[in-house]
């Protein structure tokens, strides 16, 4: 097992999705099949990660709770907290950092959505980097709705900026980071940005300072998809849909990544999938068995 833990950040306003957002959290909408939340959390999961910090509002902590429980039957250990105001992407490591005791950490935001070939291999190399921060690059066409990272010809970075009007690249950050035991300490000495919040791309900035920031590129062949408006929220569903309908394979299927890496035995996944029977999602559940040979066909 690996000992660096899971916190994702399911908090905010959500006011870009008024009023699809207005009594629902925005992590629980549906993209295509399942509830937003099960992405981000299936990166997690793929990268080995299996002890996760699930951060929202006091609102909807009940809500994630009831959707998403201990953990314990996906064979992974979930935890709790809120966050009272989106005081910003890094005031979660302050508030993790006593849950984290002292482990390094993998910090995902709630609404990013991630699918390529050999993903989980590479996210359990870019967790197995011991020192310093990894977050991915993304290139993009409207870099300025996001943090953006600039790149010397080797690769390496050398400048971050947060949302600017003229970017330096069309390479996104992404709403995934990599970090050592060090960034609780490093986000509770950063000031609020002027739209009050304490940037994440500050903690990364400090890590760059130190020399110790590494930035896997993320390119064609891999997908990184928004959901922060209706369009994107709908673009993303039409994607999964797309992928999903050709292959016959789900996008970020929780049980079946836990079941796939041995987590949870067949019978406890049989128990899952018998339990959404007559859904599409618990139908393609007992196909898996089917063809695994694990229940009569
Ligand atoms: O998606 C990647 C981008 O996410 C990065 O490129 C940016 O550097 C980073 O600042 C962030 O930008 P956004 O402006 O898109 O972040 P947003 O405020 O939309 O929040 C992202 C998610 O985190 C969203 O699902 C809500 C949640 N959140 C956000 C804040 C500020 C919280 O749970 N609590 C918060 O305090």
């Amino acid at each position: 097992m690996n000992n660096r833990k899971g916190i994702l950040l399911a908090g905010g306003t959500g006011t870009r999705l008024d009023p699809v957002t207005r009594v629902v959290s925005k992590h629980l909408l549906p993209v295509y099949d399942k509830p937003m939340v099960y992405y981000p959390l299936s990166v997690l999961m793929l990268a080995d990660i299996r002890e996760v910090l699930i951060i929202t509002t006091p609102e909807d902590r009940p809500r994630y709770e009831s959707l998403l429980g201990s953990g314990e039957s996906w064979g992974v250990r979930f935890d709790y907290m809120t966050q009272d105001r989106p005081e910003g992407i890094a005031h979660a490591l302050i508030l993790a950092e006593p849950w984290l005791e002292g482990s390094s950490s993998a910090l995902v935001l709630g609404d990013n959505i991630f699918f390529g070939n050999g993903l989980g291999s590479r996210l359990r190399t870019a967790c197995a980097q011991s020192d310093g921060a990894t977050v991915f690059a993304y290139p993009v066409a409207d870099p300025s709705r996001f943090g953006v990272v600039q790149l010397d010809v080797d690769g390496r970075p050398v400048a971050l900026e947060e949302k600017p009007d003229r970017p330096h690249s069309n390479l996104a950050v992404t709403g995934l980071y990599f970090f050592d035991a060090d960034a609780p300490a490093i986000a509770s000495k950063i000031e609020p940005s002027h739209r009050g919040e304490l940037e994440i791309t500050e903690v990364n900035r400090a890590y760059l300072e130190q020399g110790r920031l590494h930035v896997e590129q993320l390119g064609r062949g891999d997908a990184w998809l928004d959901t922060g408006t209706h369009e994107t929220l709908l673009q993303a569903s039409m994607f999964v849909e797309t992928i999903e309908s050709r292959q016959g394979l789900k996008i970020a299927c929780p049980e079946e990544i836990a079941w796939r890496r041995g987590w949870i035995n067949d019978e406890a996944f049989s128990r899952l999938a018998d339990d959404m029977a007559g859904s599409s999602y618990g139908d393609y559940l007992i196909a898996l068995m089917r063809e695994q040979g694990q229940i009569a066909g």
